[in-house]
């Protein structure tokens, strides 16, 4: 990973992460998600940082995960660097803010799930093509949707795989607000700065209050999905599936 692949700055209480490949749409490598792990867990410490903001540099949010890394490198077990991002973000203690232009594939997604407060500009385009790829849904996205957009809706976006737009994010209820794209990053950021000037306490145990009820079939699904999900990149379906799209772009 070349330092500049994730972008990290502090102001006023807020780390923001900023996913920065724009040439690749941002897709995620093993290193990216070791130092997106690595700053989220050490921002659950710090109490310099009240909130955590998250978003991609360009016009994208990101592609998801890197097809030539996961084929070079596919994640199995609870080591991977993948695993360590996801169980950062569903550990996560403090308020959790998306920023969200542009594309947001398969764990460009699913992460917004475990977001408290997600801003969409008006290009974001959602898209979880896990089914279409020979995969399964991932991040416990597979119990959390169903619970936040009900199951037709859930069935609908995971089934056809089709990008949704963000009015539809917005009615699906895993978006808060959608903006013009020129106003989601300062938005995002007084948001975010909003959340971080709360009571501490109080925000941490709401947040906890909130989760707890659904945080042991939260784990025990995500445990299911990793199993299947590994098992599903070493299949012919997908290996041709990523392949094809490999081919297509001349790799
Ligand atoms: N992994 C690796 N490279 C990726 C990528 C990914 N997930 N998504 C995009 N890229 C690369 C492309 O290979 C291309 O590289 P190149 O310029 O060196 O050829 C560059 O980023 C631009 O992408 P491109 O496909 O030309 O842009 P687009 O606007 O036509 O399409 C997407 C955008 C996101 C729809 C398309 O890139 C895509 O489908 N990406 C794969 C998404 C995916 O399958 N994610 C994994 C889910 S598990």
């Amino acid at each position: 990973m070349s330092d500049q692949d994730i972008v990290v700055s502090k102001d006023q209480g807020v780390l923001a992460l900023g996913f920065n490949r724009p040439a690749k749409k941002n897709a995620l490598t093993r290193e990216m998600y070791a130092a997106l792990a690595r700053e989220i867990s050490a921002a659950n410490v710090d109490e310099e940082i009240g909130a955590v903001l998250v978003y991609g540099e360009g016009n994208d949010f990101t592609s998801g995960n890197d097809v030539n890394d996961f084929l070079e490198h596919p994640p199995s077990g609870d080591d991977s660097p993948v695993w360590h991002f996801l169980t950062a973000i569903r550990e996560f203690s403090k308020p959790l803010v998306a920023a969200v232009t542009g594309r947001a594939v398969g764990v460009g997604t699913t992460m917004l799930f475990h977001c408290d407060y997600v801003i969409a500009g008006e290009s974001s385009r959602f898209s979880m093509p896990f089914v279409n790829l020979g995969l399964v849904p991932e991040a416990g996205s597979s119990y959390l949707l169903p619970l936040i957009a009900g199951h037709h809706r859930a069935a609908e976006l995971f089934m056809f795989g089709e990008p949704c737009s963000a009015q539809r994010g917005y009615e699906a209820g895993f978006v808060n607000e959608v903006v013009e794209d020129e106003h989601v990053a300062m938005r995002a950021g007084e948001r975010a700065k909003q959340l971080a000037d709360q009571p501490r306490t109080a925000m941490r145990e709401t947040k906890r209050l909130l989760r707890q009820a659904h945080q042991p079939q939260l784990i025990a699904v995500m445990e299911e999905e990793a199993r299947l999900f590994s098992a599903a990149l070493e299949s012919d379906e997908t290996r041709e599936a990523f392949m094809n799209f490999l081919m297509k772009k001349g790799k």
